[in-house]
């Protein structure tokens, strides 16, 4: 009996660890700082950028101009000096920011991983 609760307790020890581990890497995924943020350039990402982009994102932005849809334009948006509406700098790290924490009419886009957050970002390098 007492042996069971230990192996219980040992498994569920494990389980706490590993989401534990799980959550600080997803974490890290989003680096904070801007000189720590590398935007991918590889072909498989900016693909999923591209499709993760028409789901969750192009109902209101168009990525290819600079026209309004209900958010602004998004064409080359990591190329521009600040953001259309907030005008904070440009960067990758304000971008992802903006999908958590948008500056103001955007709702907030929750259900994206940083993963498909870097993904979306290495598409939009490349409008
Ligand atoms: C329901 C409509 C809607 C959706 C969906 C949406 N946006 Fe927006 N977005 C807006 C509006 C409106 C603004 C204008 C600024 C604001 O309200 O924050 C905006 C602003 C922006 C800006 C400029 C922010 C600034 O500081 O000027 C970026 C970049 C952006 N959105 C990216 C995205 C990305 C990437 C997605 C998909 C993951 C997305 N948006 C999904 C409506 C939307």
């Amino acid at each position: 009996m007492v042996d069971r609760k230990r192996i219980a307790v040992f498994f569920f020890l494990c389980a706490a660890l590993l989401s534990g581990c799980r959550s600080m890497t997803l974490q890290q995924g989003l680096p904070d700082k801007e000189s720590k943020f590398v935007v991918r350039t590889d072909e498989r990402s900016i693909e999923t950028g591209r499709l993760l982009f028409a789901l969750k994102c192009s109902r209101c932005h168009d990525p290819y101009s600079t026209d309004r849809v209900f958010g602004p334009g998004l064409k080359g948006i990591l190329k521009r000096a600040v953001l259309p509406v907030s005008q904070k700098p440009a960067t990758p790290a304000n971008i992802a920011r903006q999908i958590r924490h948008p500056f103001y009419e955007m709702p907030a886009i929750q259900e994206l991983s940083d993963d498909d957050i870097l993904d979306i970002i290495a598409f939009l390098n490349t409008t």
